[in-house]
């Protein structure tokens, strides 16, 4: 590769259909993730966030299509500590302490205390290290959860709609740290299903029943709308779908 080449795409997505009880979810979907971004993947409730998700991380059966994460088939052995995911629902023990949390995690991949220290002061948490997980706010599991899947320094973090529930101010700071890690040369992928956290995102993938309507900067896609915000575009781009069906 040249020295100035773009790195390629952490994450590719191609041609890929999931059925999910009967139903088909994601209907022949393809879309790259950019090295080194922040991309939202966003939509409503039901359009297929978490199944594109769970491909990706490579616990979702796929009926055909290809996913390649970092060159590997999704949820081959090698991505083990590449990859990490924060689920819907924080999936912390809240029986254990934060520090305690962290420790789990960082002792199965291999990790120390060190490491278990440092991702617990990189998500802000270090004040509330001891505190039992059950007694945090909603802001504090996420951000415990993020530590819990920083602890193995992963390349890609996929998060499902981690701000959701999050008071504003919350949210504001987890965005920034999202774009901090971002900044190290890790890749985000965060799904919401709510568009104002749209102008957060580096790029933004939008899902609608299971199909892609958008996969685009947010400038491109005011852009090619017409449009000043993105509510409005996501309507005008589910206005052009509806109409050409
Ligand atoms: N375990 C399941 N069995 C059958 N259908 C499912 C299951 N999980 C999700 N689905 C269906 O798949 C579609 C996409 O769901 P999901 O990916 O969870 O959407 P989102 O995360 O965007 O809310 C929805 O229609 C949902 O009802
Ligand atoms: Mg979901």
């Amino acid at each position: 590769m040249p020295p100035d080449a773009p790195a390629p795409p952490a994450v590719t997505v191609e041609r890929l259909v999931v059925e999910r009880g009967g139903r088909t979810v994601l209907r022949d979907v393809s879309a790259a993730v950019p090295t080194g971004s922040v991309t939202g993947l966003l939509g409503p409730s039901g359009s297929g966030k978490t199944t594109l998700i769970r491909s990706i991380v490579g616990t979702q059966k796929v009926k055909s299509g290809t996913v390649t994460v970092l060159g590997e088939p999704a949820g081959s052995k090698r991505l083990r500590s590449r990859v990490a995911y924060v689920t819907q629902d924080a999936s912390i023990y809240p029986d254990l302490s934060v520090k305690s949390n962290v420790a789990y995690f960082a002792s199965l991949y291999g990790r120390d205390r060190r490491d278990a220290a440092a991702a617990i002061e990189a998500v802000g948490m270090h004040d509330h290290a001891e505190r039992l997980a059950a007694n945090l706010s909603g802001g504090q599991k996420t951000r415990t959860s993020l530590a819990c899947a920083l602890v193995c320094d992963p390349e890609v973090l996929v998060l499902d709609e981690p701000t959701v529930g999050l008071d504003p101010v919350i949210r504001e700071e987890l965005w920034a740290q999202f774009h901090g890690l971002a900044s190290t040369g890790r890749t985000l992928l965060v799904s919401s299903h709510v568009m104002d956290e749209a102008d957060r995102c580096d790029r933004l993938l939008l899902v609608r029943e299971g199909r892609f309507i958008a996969d685009d900067t947010p400038a491109g896609l005011r852009s090619a709308t017409g449009t000043e915000d993105l509510e409005s575009a996501f309507l005008h781009l589910i206005r052009a779908q509806d109409g050409s069906r």
